[in-house]
């Protein structure tokens, strides 16, 4: 099987927004306590965070970190996750039927992202709060001192504002399972009044109205028009959330539903600029992809557990080999956007629904799912290039012209290296690649990076990392063109460089 392309360096698509490569922290299941938190393992820090996990999101250079939900936010009081540790409540956590302990806030959480490297994304509750709970989070995070908020932050042993610059203005409020639920007009409103609030404390933050929770909610594209209808003058982003999973056993079906992916995202651009043309407006909004991900293989465990438990184990999904090649698929999709898709989120990070997986007491390990991502995320900065392809293509069950081939290129005019995302879908063949890439003179093949096996289902385990990429692919360049097998049903990093 053949397929060809044409990758030339002004055929930009835009320039990548480090965020797209972000993820997602929930107090939901091991996520923080068990996961980034464990005060009595043998590699807790100081503050108690698991050293093992730093180092793995380290490797994953995640730049942005969504917090503390997800559908817990909606429940949250911000306020009993700050000062002394001892005096805080325990909490009924309606969204997920546990209980909060809240060992770990705000400040906590600040200190454990600084430790990774990242950003915060910080989500208000607008379930069952409003805009006086968020105003004030933005002054107790972001104003210097001077005023009730600030100052009890620098009481609390924090004298320098968190800055926390990129905001979600609720979670899934579209959705009936959310507490405090709304209509869009209902959302649309409160989002914009709390949305004027917050940069009224302070003018700098970027803001991320709450589209639907998925392409399938009946009040899909509505919802989003009517939420920006309120919220166009006051927000940067609005949001996509989408999760897939392999339910029929059907491994052409699953592997094209980053056509969904890729239809969602033109959906969503195509109503955030009807809104624009309908207001005149010269802004544009852009896309917060902030959930996203593969969920479905702990359904069936999450029905059992106990409620009002601590931290038990919840969606911990453990990633076969086909997983990890929808999730480069899914990244590819993201990048082919990366003019309007500029902050996306990995739903989740550790343990839940996540790259990284830890024991309590024991091992960190990485998922399959981990590779693809941190393959993205390490080599995939600078400008997306759209490239000229021709793939042969199949049909399945939902979808019909899916390419063999889903590929994207990062182009990095500083380092002057390119890199090329590509993944082959057929379940038998190999596909030899030409590509045509003499715009990038001079350039020659750094590595080949292949994620294979034989196994679809193959996983990795605490005690066994199975699947693993290699760098043994064949990738070269020859007076112009680039020659390249890519594996049947592999992940592929073709790195170049001048
Ligand atoms: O990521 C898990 C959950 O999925 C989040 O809490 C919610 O926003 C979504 O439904």
């Amino acid at each position: 099987m053949k397929a060809t392309m044409t990758l030339d360096k002004e055929f930009k698509i835009g320039e990548i927004d480090d965020r797209i490569y972000g993820s997602f922290i929930e107090h939901l299941g091991r996520a923080v306590y068990g996961g980034i938190y464990e005060p009595d393992h043998p590699e807790a820090d100081e503050q108690g965070f698991r050293q093992d996990v730093i180092e793995l999101v380290k490797q994953l250079k995640v730049p942005l970190v969504r917090y503390p939900g997800g559908n817990f936010v909606s429940g949250y009081n911000w306020e009993d996750g700050v000062g002394p540790v001892a005096e805080r409540p325990r909490r009924l956590d309606l969204a997920w039927r546990t209980t909060e302990t809240n060992e770990i806030g705000t400040n906590e959480f600040m200190d454990w992202a600084k430790k990774v490297n990242a950003e915060v994304n910080m989500a208000v509750n607008l379930g069952t709060r409003g805009i006086d709970a968020a105003r004030n989070l933005v002054e107790y995070c972001n104003h210097t001192s001077g005023s009730y908020w600030s100052d009890l932050r620098i009481k609390h042993g924090y004298k320098e504002p968190h800055k926390i610059k990129t905001w979600c203005l609720g979670n899934e409020m579209d959705g009936p399972w959310q507490i405090g639920h709304r209509t869009a007009d209902e959302y649309g409103r409160i989002a914009a009044e709390t949305a004027k609030a917050m940069k009224w404390v302070d003018p700098s933050i970027e803001l991320v109205a709450c589209g639907s929770s998925n392409r399938l909610m009946p009040t899909f594209a509505e919802w989003e028009a009517t939420v920006l209808e309120h919220t166009y003058d006051h927000v940067e982003f609005i949001s996509l959330h989408t999760y897939y999973g392999n339910r029929d056993e059907d491994l052409a079906n699953y592997l094209a539903q980053s056509l969904d992916m890729d239809q969602f995202i033109y959906s969503v651009i195509s109503i955030a600029d009807y809104i624009k043309a309908k207001k005149r407006s010269k802004k544009t909004i852009n896309l917060s992809f902030d959930e996203w991900n593969v969920w479905f293989h702990s359904n069936e465990a999450d029905k059992k557990i106990e409620p009002w438990s601590v931290a038990p184990p919840q969606l911990e999904d453990i990633y076969t080999f086909e997983d990890a090649l929808l999730v480069g698929s899914m990244l590819i999709s993201l990048l082919k956007r990366a003019d309007r898709v500029k902050i996306a989120c990995l739903a989740q990070l550790v343990n839940v629904i996540a790259p990284i997986m830890t024991e309590n007491g024991g091992q960190a390990w990485t998922q399959t799912i981990f590779y693809p991502y941190m393959h993205a995320s390490v080599f995939g900065r600078g400008v997306a290039l759209h490239a000229l392809v021709s793939s042969p293509k199949y049909d399945s069950k939902d979808f019909t012209d899916v390419p063999y081939l889903d590929t994207v290129s990062v182009y990095n005019e500083e380092s002057e290296t390119v890199t090329i995302f590509a993944v082959n879908k057929h379940q038998t063949d190999v596909l030899s690649l030409d590509a045509d890439v003499r715009s990038f003179e001079g350039y020659r093949v750094v590595e080949h990076i292949i994620l294979e096996h034989d196994e679809v289902k193959a996983t990795n385990q605490h005690n066994r990392t199975n699947v693993v990429p290699h760098n043994n692919g064949d990738a070269k360049v020859d007076g112009g063109k680039l020659e390249a097998n890519l594996p049947k049903l592999s992940w592929n990093v073709i790195r170049l460089a001048k």
